[in-house]
């Protein structure tokens, strides 16, 4: 099974594809930790998008269909998780192609629905463990004890560049005049299947995996 999980920035795709991934053993393909993971390389590819990301853009159709059909194939029989991907109309139509090339399609694109003002605040205040990644919170939710992890101990925590409220504002707007606009593309195909996403963490993973055993 291929699904897409399609959400402005901080409606929790990320949180959900982890999620499945240890759940269901698909494979979690998100296009913003593959070019983190390029910018932190130091790689030519690296270079070139930090500006763009640290403003909020989005980074050239051309690099991130590149970076998935690198890593589609590890995904093999077990199943792709699309998550930050496709977020342009070139991108869904590439992705098609992709998936077709290797006799694959999609089964649903899940689109997390969410308040904006609430994901301002959701990602503004999250941070995580430096070495492990465990996810954290300055309000909704601190390590249990102050300034240690409580996953691995570590003492060092980090926060995304791009996580400040300004830098926010211009992803959602990237959201609403680029992603939102895609969606048409696959309702048309029946492909929508529209999920609470300010539901509590656990009941979104609820409604997400009635979709995927259900098939509603
Ligand atoms: P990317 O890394 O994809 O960021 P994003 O889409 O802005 O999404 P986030 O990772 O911020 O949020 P999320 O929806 O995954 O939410 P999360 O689960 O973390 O992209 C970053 C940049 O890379 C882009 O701006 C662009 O420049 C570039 N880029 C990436 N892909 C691209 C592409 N395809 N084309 C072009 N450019 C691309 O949750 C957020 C917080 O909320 C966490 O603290 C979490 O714990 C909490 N939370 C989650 N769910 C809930 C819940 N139900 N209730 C309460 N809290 C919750």
């Amino acid at each position: 099974m291929n699904i897409i999980l399609l959400g402005p920035p901080g409606a929790g795709k990320g949180t959900q594809a982890a999620r499945l991934q240890a759940t269901r053993g698909m494979i979690q393909l998100s296009t913003g930790d593959m070019l983190r993971e390029a910018r932190a390389s130091g790689s030519p590819i690296g270079l070139k998008v930090k500006a763009v990301m640290d403003s909020g853009e989005l980074v050239s159709d051309a690099i991130v269909t590149a970076l998935i059909g690198e890593r589609l194939d590890a995904a093999g029989d077990k199943g792709a998780i699309f998550d930050g991907f496709p977020r342009t109309q070139a991108q869904a139509e590439a992705l098609d192609l992709l998936l077709a090339e290797r006799r694959r399609g999609l089964d649903y694109v899940i689109e997390l629905m969410v308040d904006e003002d609430e994901l301002v605040r959701r990602i503004v205040g999250r941070f995580t463990c430096a070495n492990c990644g465990a996810p954290y919170h300055d309000e909704l939710k601190r390590p249990r004890v102050e300034g240690v992890c409580d996953v691995c101990g570590t003492s060092e925590f980090k926060r995304r560049p791009d996580d400040n409220e300004q830098t926010v504002r211009t992803r959602m707007a990237e959201y609403r005049a680029k992603t939102a606009p895609i969606l048409p593309y696959y309702e048309q195909r029946g492909l929508v299947r529209k999920v609470d996403g300010m539901a509590a963490v656990e009941e979104v993973a609820r409604q997400i995996d009635a979709i995927l055993d259900g098939g509603k």
